[in-house]
């Protein structure tokens, strides 16, 4: 199969031709690129799993272009799915909700809740609105890191989808939150830019299951994401990370640092790559980054970011990057 890139904005007709066809379609989201399906039909989700080589058992997220679409993909709709829905979407998270029937089983890995997430990207949700709710996953090959760009995404799919829409970088960098309202006490399963703080003040009590999940309540938080395909630990502090660097490279390795520019006069003339400046900066710019370093570089040290909200939804995700290797 072809794959052929067009601007996501010139693109959405044709997507959503494909999409009511059954075929896959890649659109950009303001979290990260999403590998798209028309939710409703099966065999069409079930390519999903084919092109990512995707775990049959990792569900998959309901994207809607409006809230009132839930209605068609869950049932028994809980009050604190509104108070949620009137505060953060369209925005960044996905809330799990009891599954409604019209949704094929394949969907939801067998499961009887399914995720709904209403993007905040305009452009994701014409497409959406053009075409069906959307079943997908982030556009990546199972395990790799999550593309936020439509070159990341060809890297990865090129030749198992028709048609990547062009959006450019992501703005957010990380994926969404995910929100489980089934549960007695609401839970986060996957920290995001809507933060667990965000979400207590609107909640009361959230749960947080913290940075070691052990039991899998999100299927997903058991396989390894994000990993690439060299070496790469986290450092705890500059000092760290540039004894690494250097024992890396006296032993005749490639290293570099993945670090906020801020510690740019520190680094000397030693291999970095720039996050940027503040932490929503960072979160954007981390899976460029190590997409770009792991092509470039044979290990890659990652800044650790110590505080809460963002910062600990980030290093959720870079923590998993290293394997939870520290130095
Ligand atoms: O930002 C995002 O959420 C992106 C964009 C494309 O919207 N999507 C995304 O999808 O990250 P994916 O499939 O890569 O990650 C979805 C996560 C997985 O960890 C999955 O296990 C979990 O959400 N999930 C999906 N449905 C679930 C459910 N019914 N119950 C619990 N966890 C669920
Ligand atoms: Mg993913």
């Amino acid at each position: 199969m072809k794959t052929e890139i067009i601007d996501a904005k010139l693109g959405i007709e044709k997507g959503a031709t494909l999409i009511k066809n059954g075929e896959l379609v890649v659109f950009p989201t303001e979290t990260v690129y999403g590998l798209g399906a028309d939710a409703f039909n099966e065999e069409a989700v079930k390519k999903i799993f084919i092109a990512k080589g995707r775990p049959q058992d990792n569900p998959l997220i309901v994207h809607i272009s409006s809230v009132e679409q839930v209605m068609d993909i869950a049932r028994d709709i809980p009050d604190t799915f509104y108070k949620v829905a009137e505060k953060f979407m369209p925005g960044p998270i996905s809330v799990v909700l009891k599954k409604g029937d019209k949704v094929p089983s394949v969907v939801t890995a067998g499961g009887d809740t399914v995720a709904v997430r209403m993007p905040l990207s305009p452009i994701a949700r014409e497409f959406i609105a053009h075409s069906r709710p959307l079943a997908a996953p982030s556009a990546n090959k199972s395990k790799h890191i999550s593309p936020t760009t439509a070159q990341h995404v060809y890297d990865d799919l090129n030749g198992e989808v028709a048609l990547i829409l062009d959006g450019g970088s992501c703005m957010v960098g990380i994926e969404s939150t995910v929100l489980d309202l089934t549960t007695d006490t609401p839970t986060v399963l996957r920290p995001g830019a809507v933060t667990v703080e965000m979400l207590a003040e609107v909640l009361g009590e959230v749960e947080e299951k913290g940075k070691v999940i052990k039991i899998a309540k999100s299927p997903g938080m058991k396989y390894t994401h994000y990993a690439p395909k060299v070496h790469t630990v986290v450092a705890v502090s500059l000092e760290n990370a540039i004894a690494e660097y250097d024992k890396c490279k006296s032993e005749g390795g490639k290293p570099v640092l993945v670090y906020r520019g801020i510690y740019g006069d520190k680094i000397e003339d030693r291999n970095l790559i720039d996050l940027g400046r503040t932490t929503e900066d960072y979160a954007r710019n981390i899976y460029s980054a190590l997409r770009d370093a792991e092509e470039k570089y044979d290990e890659i040290i990652i800044e650790e970011l110590h505080g809460k909200g963002m910062e600990f939804s980030v290093m959720n995700r870079v923590y998993k990057s290293a394997g939870n290797k520290l130095v």
